[in-house]
């Protein structure tokens, strides 16, 4: 059983390290999010932190997901839009799921909150990206993004090969 909720600054920080855990597991596996193998405990603390500092400004919202044991083990972000021409869309980012906790539907309630929250914040436009071939770029696909394209050698995984990324959106109904 999993617990999701959205994260201030102060309870994000109370969660710094399963956070740093979370993400090092997830660049560990392969994952294309902004990381390298080679990158340092301190990159993923220092990339936390910038999350943080924006969840007061209104920018960004952090989901996070705890275990029974009040561990975090998911977590995913929205950025929203204040361009003048934007304020109805948002960014998914950063849906990350622990190693050990995959394919227990946690994935698929993380995109549900991040949309709920989303619709509560009158968005209803989503934007995201992701790795061509990638476990997310199924699971997106499955929960009804529509593929807009897909741009080669958009980002390094892990491993400093660039690969391609492949764009998604979806239009939320109110
Ligand atoms: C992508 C990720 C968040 C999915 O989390 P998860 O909790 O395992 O996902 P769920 O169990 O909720 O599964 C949701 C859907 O994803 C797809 N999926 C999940 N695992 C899959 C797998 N191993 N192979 C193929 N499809 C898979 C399925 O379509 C599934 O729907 P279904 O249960 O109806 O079949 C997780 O694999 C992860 O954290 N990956 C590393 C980080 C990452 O790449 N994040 C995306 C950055 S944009």
């Amino acid at each position: 059983m999993f617990t999701l909720s959205s994260a201030d600054e102060t309870v994000a920080y109370r969660h710094l390290e399963d956070l740093i855990a979370l993400l090092a597991d997830s660049v560990a596996g392969g994952a294309s999010i902004g990381f390298l193998h080679t990158s340092a405990r301190e990159e993923f603390e220092h990339s936390w932190k910038n999350v943080f500092a924006e969840l007061s400004t209104g920018v960004l919202i952090l989901i996070i997901a705890l275990n029974e044991q009040g561990r975090v083990v998911g977590s995913a972000q929205l950025a929203l839009s204040h361009k003048a021409n934007g304020r109805h869309r948002a960014e998914v980012q950063k849906v990350l799921v622990h190693s050990d906790c995959r394919g227990k539907g946690l994935g698929r309630k993380l995109m549900t909150v991040i949309e709920d929250v989303a619709r509560a914040n009158q968005i209803t436009l989503l934007v995201l990206d992701t790795l061509v071939g990638s476990v997310a770029e199924q699971m997106y696909a499955k929960l009804g993004y529509q593929k807009a394209g897909e741009i080669p050698s958009y980002a390094a995984a892990p491993d400093g090969v660039l690969y391609p990324t492949a764009l998604f959106y979806k239009l939320l109904e109110s």
